[in-house]
């Protein structure tokens, strides 16, 4: 295998046929819905990686914290000789695990960023002799093919990211995780974990306002692949934690009555003053319910690690 290749398992008509039927579907929807993997253009993934490095967003900071902790408990369970990461971002954590997995030989990192998967791919490729990249543009909650790499097989989804799955997309989700792995492979799991609703509030609303600039970029997005006439300007970036689920949600709120086209589509979309579009839900867990979620996919959880103050958790689980 050459040491780094791009499949991309999403035809760019197919990125394109979803994006018209989400945003068709969302923005004619009561309340108003977008789903977050339409931040991530290179704008948005550039972003994402400024939020990392914010002072309110601990997510990261604590996550890395485990995985500089844990990520040769990790190894030695997994005995790893493929990483398969899901929404894989810049990998920058990453490298922790793949200095760690000694038997490693290939990565195989899965995004529908293709500007994020390419500048990671290539940076580890130059940094990592030896191992092997096989990047592949999908969207991790349609039915992804794994290229056939050597097992046993680490699955990773790092980040939090499955917070922004709906419990129902969730349970789909982790049943189609456990249908890619066969007994001896694992999973591991990054879980933001429920706490202070300030602290919660803070990290999805800097003072700086990168998330709200992120937040706003799925506008951009829709203006430059439908033609629709968004003004970010004309929107506010609204963060609020929902007790009753246990999620942060995300929204933008029309500052003014407007009405938006989208010629692609031949729609145009009236928002009332203060309406809300939802852009993210970001869940938050306990180990209890991530324990129990595992268990209804048939994935056993072995270890659990939290960082030093407890805000977040890495699960590892196996196929049974
Ligand atoms: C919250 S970021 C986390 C990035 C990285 N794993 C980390 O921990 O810093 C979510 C990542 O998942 C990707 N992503 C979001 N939705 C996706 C989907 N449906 N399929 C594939 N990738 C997705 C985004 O492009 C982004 O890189």
């Amino acid at each position: 295998m050459s040491p780094f290749r791009v499949t991309r398992t999403l035809p760019e008509d197919a990125t394109d046929a979803a994006l018209r039927a989400d945003v068709l579907t969302g923005l004619t929807a009561t309340p108003k819905t977008l789903p977050p993997k339409w931040f991530y253009d290179a704008r948005g993934s550039e972003l994402f990686e400024q939020i990392t490095e914010l002072p309110e967003y601990y997510p990261t900071r604590a996550e890395r914290e485990i995985l500089r902790a844990r990520s040769g408990e990790i190894a030695a369970a997994s005995g790893a000789r493929t990483l398969v990461e899901l929404g894989s971002g810049s990998s920058e954590k990453t490298r922790l695990l793949i200095d760690a997995l000694t038997a490693l030989e290939v990565y195989v990192p899965v995004d529908v960023s293709e500007s994020a998967l390419t500048q990671a791919g290539q940076a580890l490729i130059a940094e990592r002799p030896g191992l092997s990249v096989h990047a592949l543009i999908a969207d991790f909650t349609g039915r992804l093919e794994l290229p056939g790499t050597p097992g046993p097989r680490l699955l990773a989804f790092l980040g939090g990211t499955i917070g922004n799955l709906l419990p129902a997309e969730r349970a789909a989700f982790l049943a189609s995780v456990r249908g890619l792995l066969t007994p001896g492979d694992a999973l591991l799991l990054g879980t933001d974990l429920v706490k202070d609703e300030g602290v919660l509030v803070r990290a999805y609303d800097d003072a700086a306002g990168v998330t709200a600039e992120f937040n706003k970029n799925v506008l951009a997005v829709v203006d430059r692949e439908l033609g629709a006439d968004f003004d970010p300007g004309a929107f506010d970036h609204v963060a609020l934690w929902d007790a009753e689920n246990e999620w942060i949600e995300m929204r933008l709120r029309s500052r003014v009555a407007q009405t938006v086209k989208v010629p692609a589509l031949d729609l145009a979309v009236d928002f009332a003053v203060g309406e809300e579009l939802r852009t993210e839900v970001s869940a938050k867990f306990r180990r209890d319910g991530v324990t129990a979620e595992l268990a209804a996919a048939r994935l056993e959880l072995t270890n659990w690690w939290t960082d030093s103050q407890g805000r977040f958790a890495l699960s590892l689980s196996v196929a049974r």
